[in-house]
């Protein structure tokens, strides 16, 4: 699978972060050609290859990390969309929603990139906060929402976050419960800079890891399990 990032600014730095913490190869394009941004890449992380746009959108998944009005840059930089998978991570705040036909705005970029499974995710955080990562401080992993009308496709960008550390929460269909993380004229989604976590329940695995005897163990039993219960309390 090759992943690219189009726009390496402040939304798509933290994205390019995420994928090079898993050592996952990512392409990055913007304007600016590959050498200037060679740099910045290699300052993240050695999976990070600076492309051009029209070589970074052969990507089998395509994350738009760029201001909304490219959108038709970036459609023309593919020779076809037909089968790809788009990640918006773009918000179309201020776009009058007359402009986009009233459609939320991931609908209306499926529209520029004819035959793309579209799905909106990474998008409803400041750069700020996602660029602190997966894990939040009170060690639960970050929430990402994802929503798209194609269940396959969500399913698949849900995948994707949870590889790259995260709580992935799929919202369903974009103009039913994707809304909450499209912004629409002035107005933000509901969810839109609602950072939250999910603290996975105990497991056994994770139980035994805070053993700190138990490296050359395979199993608990119930009383060490009590055991260690009682000490962590
Ligand atoms: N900043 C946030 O907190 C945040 C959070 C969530 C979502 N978003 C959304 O993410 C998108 C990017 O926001 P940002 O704050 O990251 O913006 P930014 O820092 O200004 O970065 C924009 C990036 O897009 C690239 N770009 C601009 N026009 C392009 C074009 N025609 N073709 C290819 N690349 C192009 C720029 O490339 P060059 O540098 O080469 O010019 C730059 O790397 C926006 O849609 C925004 O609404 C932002």
């Amino acid at each position: 699978m090759r992943y690219a990032i189009i726009g390496l600014g402040k939304i798509g730095t933290a994205i390019a972060q995420a994928f090079a913490i898993q050592d996952i190869e990512v392409a990055l394009a913007g304007r600016r050609p590959p050498e200037a941004l060679a740099a910045l890449a290699a300052q993240i992380g050695p999976s990070l290859v600076p492309q051009r746009v029209e070589d970074a959108v052969k990507a089998d998944v395509v994350i738009l990390a760029m201001p909304f009005a490219a959108r038709g840059d970036i459609a023309r930089a593919a020779a076809s969309w037909q089968g790809k998978l788009v990640i918006d991570a773009t918000n179309a705040l201020g776009v009058p929603p007359e402009e986009l036909e009233g459609l939320p705005s991931t609908a209306a970029i499926a529209k520029a990139l004819p035959g793309a499974k579209l799905v909106k995710a990474f998008n409803h955080l400041p750069a700020a906060t996602l660029a602190h990562g997966a894990t939040t401080q009170q060690g639960g992993r970050r929430v990402i929402f994802v929503s798209s009308d194609d269940d396959a496709a969500s399913a698949a960008v849900a995948a994707l976050a949870d590889r790259l550390g995260f709580a992935p929460v799929e919202l369903g269909k974009i103009a039913e419960g994707g809304l909450l993380i499209q912004a629409r004229g002035h107005t933000w989604g509901r969810l839109i800079f609602q950072d939250l976590a999910r603290f996975d329940p105990l497991t056994w695995t994770g139980i035994r890891g805070r053993q700190q005897d138990s490296a050359d163990k395979d199993e608990v039993s119930p009383d060490e399990l009590t055991g260690i219960l009682n000490s962590s309390r």
